[in-house]
């Protein structure tokens, strides 16, 4: 079997609804969280342009221990609280970073990394893991990127 995700949008909107709708193709059925991880990894890293880093970090005791990705390798651990993915864990809210070298405590992992959004995936009140995509382009990700990828955290929740 192949499987071909290859998403050419014109627009963000229709090109977030497209990746939507290949990654609910891609879980749909799976209970297995790396596996949908690492594809939902794959296929952000394959669809959205100007990336350097796509993946997760998982909740695992109070803690965020690096999951799945595509990009440079990462730091492995990083506390609630610190950095951008800590703050996203902690406050439960997406953060959508600019210039990461403005946000007090960001963690450089890539130092091509220029902004940075993480979105907080929870279920039944507990989160799970954060998403987090990187670009070396300042100013990289939109409002309609932060929707776009709080709908694919959305569909993650059911499946991790
Ligand atoms: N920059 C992140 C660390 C993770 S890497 O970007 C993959 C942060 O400040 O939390």
């Amino acid at each position: 079997m192949t499987y071909d995700f290859r998403i050419a949008a014109a627009d963000a909107g229709t090109m977030y609804r497209d990746l939507a709708s290949a990654l609910e193709g891609l879980v749909s059925g799976e209970t297995d969280a790396v596996a949908n991880m690492a594809n939902a990894a794959a296929l952000i890293w394959e669809t959205l342009p100007d990336l350097n880093w796509a993946g997760f970090y998982r909740n695992v005791g109070g803690e965020l221990v690096l999951g799945p990705f595509q990009g440079r390798p990462a730091c492995i651990r990083i506390k609630f609280g610190e950095g951008v993915c800590g703050v996203a864990a902690g406050t439960r809210q997406v953060q959508r970073v600019e210039d990461v070298h403005a946000f007090p405590g960001h963690i450089a992992c890539d130092s091509a990394s220029a902004s940075e959004l993480v979105v907080p995936i929870v279920r039944d009140g507990e989160l799970v893991a954060v998403l987090d995509v990187d670009s070396p382009r300042t100013g990289r990700f939109s409002e309609e990127d932060e929707a776009g990828c709080v709908r694919l955290a959305e569909i993650l929740s059911k499946v991790l």
